[in-house]
């Protein structure tokens, strides 16, 4: 017989595997006799939770819940004091019903494929990869956060690892590195791995068993894998806002509502509409001299304000009186103490320097 060809594919996996001998974690309560129903209480478990927080609670309901049993003829009331302080609550509860559905109409056993596990409430894709290498021993791709992690590095894949296209190949990678032989070994080194050692900042590359041929590493620019999540794209809002400029050289501020945007501080007033009013404030500004400023653009959390500043010099001079409670004439050497919305006082300091 030729000898096996070692493909890149069992390189992967024997690097990985080599790691976990020597330094993979090997006493977790879940890997001690592992069955499909231990297995599968601590990936429900751990899908929100790490490893350390769910340790003492693994134990506590595997004593009180020994077996798929046990938890189907338990009371929703039991099971949830055992959850108590774990969070995300509905876990608890879509195990407890998932164990009725294995205990009473699946004869208690869990079905033995990735397909058939993930029929069950609670159970994706990676949960049932998971309990199928790890419970059953069956060869079973997992892609849970870490593991994303390890492969987009690893592979220096571009994008945001949950889009489709992204995540499409993840999972192709995944399933053609899943070894034969030592499955479930392999998936909790993959999961340690990406815990310990390929962490989301600073990564242990120097200890790390895929060093030599991560194209993140080799790339010397890891920061980049994986991806960010694309900032999904903000509206434009326009408004202009109106200078009135007197020739003390103040400016009219209005003082903006408590809430909203600029809540309680002063601004220009502005109005939707770009072209020139009749008036501001009720000041009559017809045929004043007129001039346009080059647009601000200004980005809150939930849009880009786009500014059209719209300059108006009045004749016969305004400044040192405020005309009520909230319209001030504001000196451009910002004598006034009162607070500025940050684009306005920007604008405002750029005039004030422009105007000598
Ligand atoms: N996270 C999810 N499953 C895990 C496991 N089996 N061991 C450690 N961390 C995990
Ligand atoms: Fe992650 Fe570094 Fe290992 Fe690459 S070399 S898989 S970045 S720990």
């Amino acid at each position: 017989m030729p000898p096996k060809k070692i493909t890149h594919d069992d390189n992967f996996a024997h690097s990985v595997l080599a790691w976990f001998d020597a330094h993979g974690r090997h006493d977790l309560p879940w890997q001690q006799a592992p069955t499909p129903y231990r297995v599968w209480v601590s990936e429900i478990m751990l899908q929100q939770t790490q490893v350390g927080t769910v340790i003492p609670y693994f134990q506590r309901f595997m004593a009180r819940f020994p077996d798929i049993a046990a938890l189907a003829t338990a009371d929703t009331d039991q099971v949830l004091h055992l959850w108590t302080g774990l969070g995300y609550y509905a876990r608890a509860r879509n195990l407890h019903r998932t164990a009725q559905i294995v205990y009473s109409e699946l004869g208690g056993e869990f079905p033995r494929s990735v397909d058939g596990l993930m029929t069950l409430a609670g159970i994706g894709q990676s949960t049932a990869g998971a309990i199928a290498a790890l419970g059953m021993g069956i060869r079973a791709p997992i892609l849970d956060g870490n593991v994303k992690r390890v492969l987009t590095r690893f592979f220096a894949i571009a994008g945001w690892p949950e889009q489709t296209t992204t995540k499409n190949r993840l999972w192709e990678l995944a399933e053609s590195l899943t070894p034969t032989a030592r499955v479930a070994d392999y998936t909790q080194a993959m999961m340690d791995l990406g815990a310990t050692l390929c962490t989301r900042s600073k990564p242990a590359c120097a200890n790390c068993p895929l060093q030599l041929d991560c194209a993140a590493y080799r790339s010397g620019d890891i920061a980049s894998f994986p991806g960010k999540k694309p900032k999904r794209a903000l509206p434009v809002k326009r408004v202009a806002m109106f200078v009135l400029l007197d020739e003390n050289g103040s400016v009219l501020l209005e003082k903006r509502p408590p809430s909203g945007i600029w809540g309680s501080l002063y601004s220009l007033p502005e109005s939707a509409e770009t072209d020139t009013p009749e008036e501001v404030c009720g000041i009559s500004v017809a045929g004043l001299a007129h001039t346009i400023l080059p647009v601000i653009k200004h980005t809150f959390s939930h849009y880009h304000l786009l500014i059209t500043p719209r300059v108006l010099k009045l004749s016969r001079p305004k400044g040192g009186v405020a005309d009520s409670n909230d319209r001030v004439w504001y000196p451009l050497d910002h004598t006034l103490e009162i607070g500025l919305a940050a684009p306005v006082r920007k604008l405002l300091t750029g005039l004030a320097n422009s105007l000598g």
